[in-house]
């Protein structure tokens, strides 16, 4: 069989699932340990019978419904690789494009102190460190192999400006430590919502998606108390959906002043930014 004719093989069984498809390239890549121009320009190369039994296992996962973030154990995200394990949430193209908004951002207003609440695999601070060098930053999250596997990343990739930390959001955070931006992407899926029984999600952390109050308790937590860790002037970016959209556009004309929502129809993005009120 060549690799033409397993690609084939998996148009069949995919069916119209593109990103199966898509996903079949990394497959390959991984397998035969070689870059996708290479894949491209030897679509006739002949697998041997090993190789394609590695292939089918992969693909049968896939097929499954699992992540292939999840099946490798390695990640993209604005052209950075990093490792992930299963259960931590898996970043999405919707984050890409509120990061690429605040790494212009930061420049533009020169920020230097910046929270990462909910920091996952790390990817919001990894970019923005990349990106912004002057910064110092502070992920935190509720769940230790998060934390695990953000000093993980941050090591390997030779990140010096992130420090990490467990807390339950603001827990473990000093009452005079002051930050000039909060960026969040907390869980904000109501556990009624049908979305949480899809494929793909099935394998995430539910801790990570869901959120009490019809999706709305972290993000009504997180508006009202990052007001009293940003300095003054501070802002707060926050990405979420469109359930309870006038929930946090009210809560965040309480708090702050400045407010803008972005929206990107392409990557279903929404995220809310709002610079702090002084009273
Ligand atoms: C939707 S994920 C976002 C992860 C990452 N920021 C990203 O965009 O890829 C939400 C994250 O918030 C964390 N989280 C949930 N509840 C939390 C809490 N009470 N305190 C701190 N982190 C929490 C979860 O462990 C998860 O890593």
């Amino acid at each position: 069989m060549k690799i033409k004719d397993w690609l084939y093989k998996v148009k069949l069984y995919s069916k119209t699932n593109n990103y199966i498809y898509k996903d079949s390239y990394i497959i390959l890549q991984y397998v035969l340990n070689k870059n996708r121009i290479w894949i491209e320009l030897n679509i006739n190369f002949v697998l041997n019978n090993k190789i394609i039994e590695y292939l089918d296992f992969f693909l049968i996962m896939r097929l499954r419904g699992e992540p292939i973030c999840y099946i490798f154990n390695r990640c993209f995200f604005l052209n950075i690789e990093f490792k992930i394990y299963n259960d931590i949430f898996i970043p999405r193209s919707s984050t890409e494009f509120m990061v690429n908004f605040i790494i212009k951002f930061i420049k533009f207003n020169n920020l230097i102190k910046i929270l990462d609440l909910g920091s996952g695999s790390g990817v919001i601070s990894m970019c923005i460190s990349k990106n912004c060098i002057n910064t110092l930053i502070l992920c935190i999250d509720i769940n230790y192999i998060c934390i695990n596997l953000i000093r993980y990343n941050i090591k390997k990739l030779g990140f010096y400006n992130i420090k990490c930390i467990y807390s339950n959001w603001f827990s473990k955070i000093k009452k005079n430590n002051f930050f000039d931006l909060i960026i969040c992407n907390p869980p904000y899926i109501w556990c009624k919502d049908n979305c949480i029984n899809k494929k793909d999600l099935r394998y995430e952390s539910y801790d990570s998606l869901v959120s009490f109050d019809k999706g709305f308790g972290d993000i009504n937590y997180i508006i009202i108390n990052s007001y009293y860790y940003l300095n003054n002037k501070g802002w707060l970016i926050i990405e979420h959906s469109s359930i309870n959209f006038e929930k946090i556009i009210f809560l965040f004309n309480k708090y702050y002043y400045n407010i803008y929502t972005y929206k990107c129809f392409i990557f279903n993005t929404i995220f809310t930014l709002g610079q702090k009120l002084i009273f």
